[in-house]
């Protein structure tokens, strides 16, 4: 059991979390997050937001019923953290875009601690959350839609890796602004998708992918934008 540290509402909706206590973790890998014992059954996967020392933060929105029980967490409460899970970002080459939508913002924070000057792309639906702490992580550009359509912001053709993550109608959008525009960069997409066991044993977080199914907590969340079938 780790513990609480802290649970702040950052936006309507959406809370930053700091635990006390974690098995370290790469940029783009996950935990499994439990604040309950026996119901609701499962537990549930949030990206790494950040790490240091014997800290660990985590990004999340309030969507059912266990984030809205992690929402009324509080300093000095129990949480179990099992993890990291998943397959992180590889480290990029050349000039690197991240472009998060919504809650899919959480995973560029972390790997702004490696990726020091990569250019950010936040798009928002409503409410933005945490871009001054971006502004302040990256020596790049941060650029920020509210209500538009943030990839109609990127040149594709003006990076040499990009990863992005959102909801999948975004991650399927990207996929087809990679045919459009004829980039040649290495585009990844890190995929938000339902998870139950995290490991692997319960296949409830398939991915069609070209060359047949995948696991997204085993084999991704992260996978080459080209090699997903939206
Ligand atoms: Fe069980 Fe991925 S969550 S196989």
């Amino acid at each position: 059991m780790a513990e609480v540290l802290s649970n702040v509402q950052v936006a309507p909706g959406v809370f930053r979390l700091a635990v006390k206590g974690h098995d370290g973790g790469r940029m783009g890998q996950f935990y499994m997050l439990r604040a309950w014992d026996r119901y609701p059954l499962l537990s549930r996967p949030i990206s790494i937001f950040d790490i240091s020392r014997d800290v660990i933060e985590f990004l999340y929105i309030v969507a059912g019923e266990g984030t809205e029980m992690f929402s009324r967490l509080e300093t000095g409460d129990p949480i179990s953290l099992e993890g990291p899970f998943g397959n992180g970002f590889e480290k990029p080459t050349g000039k690197t875009a991240f472009i998060g939508g919504g809650i899919g913002i959480a995973p560029f924070y972390y790997a702004l601690r490696e990726i020091k000057n990569a250019d950010v792309y936040l798009g928002f639906s409503r409410d933005s959350y945490m871009v001054d702490e971006f502004r302040k992580a990256t020596t790049g550009n941060v650029y920020v839609d509210i209500g538009g359509i943030i990839l109609n912001s990127v040149d594709f053709n003006a990076y040499d890796t990009i990863y992005t993550c959102g909801p999948h109608p975004m991650l399927h959008a990207v996929q087809r602004k990679q045919i459009e525009s004829g980039s040649k960069a290495k585009i990844y997409v890190s995929l938000e998708n339902r998870m139950a066991c995290g490991i692997g044993a319960c296949l409830v977080c398939s991915v069609k992918c070209k060359d047949g199914r995948k696991k997204a907590c085993a084999d991704g969340p992260v996978f080459l934008a080209e090699e997903v079938v939206f």
